[in-house]
């Protein structure tokens, strides 16, 4: 299958065209985002999802949407007044992911002594940087989670961690993908990652099409693969990584990395600089994003599986407990315990 790409500007550079990932994997469909609203409700609704997915985008929203902003300034100041709310707006779509929070605060920091006439040239510069960063970031990431896997094994992951989520590769899914390229037999089971199932909709659909040999699982069968002897090992992605090495992922990772210490399974997260928040002491301090509980009741059944009116608890992350973890796969190479002094020591 043809890679997809799945953030770009259009060709006028007054929108950012995007895979609609909601629609996957049954129909491949693109959006076009052209104005504030547009971007928020992409974010917010995970027609673009995956954390350093919606960092690569909130860049490139961010050099679209300041030329109007520029155009209608009334001054210097006005412009970069202007320019914070458009940031400020986008950050509150989703909470957890510092990706996005990340790229805001650097595009503001870079574009803050520039002037007026250069602010458009210097944010479309810095966008397109943040780009080609994530794809070198995928690659030496996948590298490093490489030498973790070896021929015949059987690999455990959770939610989507894969080329849509990032620029291509992805991250826990890259060393599987790459896998496959480099002629190892990775057996890989995949999580379906309810209430919104971006490891059957998505990760199934990548893994699938890169030829990679991938069995779909529901999330409750995860404890019977690993007693039947079939992992060997588990990657997952990460949203926010604490200074002390907790990290936040899709609702499920933490039980995933229960089990593997039960079953004796390492377990690794896989994660860009940009997603280590060092000004985040311990997971406590982790925001956790909390969705409609329509997605648990009614979301994917063909009608509503849940009683009218019934309570619902809907986070959308968890946090994992960093003494559950084997070691955390950056771009910068593989931090092992302990991971408070040893996050320091390359990201301090
Ligand atoms: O709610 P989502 O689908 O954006 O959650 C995504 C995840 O939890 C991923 O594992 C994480 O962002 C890492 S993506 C490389």
């Amino acid at each position: 299958m043809e890679k997809l790409v799945n953030i770009k500007l259009n060709a006028a550079e007054d929108g950012i065209i995007i895979v609609d990932q909601r629609a996957l994997p049954l129909e491949l469909k693109y959006l076009e985002i052209k104005t504030p609203e547009q971007a928020y409700d992409a974010i917010e609704s995970l027609a673009v999802r995956g954390a350093p997915a919606i960092g690569i985008f909130a860049g490139y929203s961010m050099y679209v949407l300041s030329k109007q902003i520029v155009k209608d300034a009334k001054s210097s100041s006005d412009a970069h007044q202007k320019i914070e709310k458009l940031a400020e707006y986008l950050n509150s779509s989703r909470p957890t992911a510092v990706n996005l929070n990340y790229v805001l605060t650097r595009v503001l920091k870079r574009i803050k002594d520039v002037d007026y006439d250069k602010i458009i040239s210097v944010l479309k510069e810095e966008a397109v940087k943040i780009h080609e960063e994530d794809k070198a970031m995928c690659k030496a990431i996948s590298e490093y989670g490489l030498t973790l896997l070896k021929d015949g094994m059987g690999v455990i992951t959770h939610c989507n961690a894969g080329p849509l989520a990032t620029s291509e590769y992805g991250t826990a899914q890259g060393p599987l993908i790459m896998s496959k390229e480099r002629g190892l037999n990775i057996r890989v089971y995949a999580d379906e990652t309810r209430p919104l199932l971006q490891g059957a909709r998505l990760t199934s659909f990548e893994l699938y099409n890169s030829g990679v040999d991938v069995t779909l699982i529901c999330d409750n069968m995860a404890s019977l693969v690993m007693r039947k002897g079939l992992i060997n090992i588990a990657f997952v992605g990460a949203d926010r990584i604490a200074a002390n090495g907790d990290f936040a992922n899709k609702i499920g990772t933490s039980g995933v990395a229960i089990l593997c210490k039960h079953y004796g399974i390492p377990f690794y997260t896989f994660a860009p600089s940009s997603t280590i928040d060092m000004s985040c002491p311990t997971g406590n301090d982790i925001v956790i994003e909390e969705r409609n509980g329509d997605e648990i009741a009614e979301k994917f059944y063909a009608k509503r599986m849940a009683p009218k009116g019934i309570k619902t608890f809907n986070p959308a992350f968890d946090v994992t407990d960093h003494n559950l973890l084997s070691g955390i796969v950056t771009e910068k190479g593989i931090i092992r315990a302990p991971f408070d002094v040893n996050l320091k020591k390359m990201f301090g």
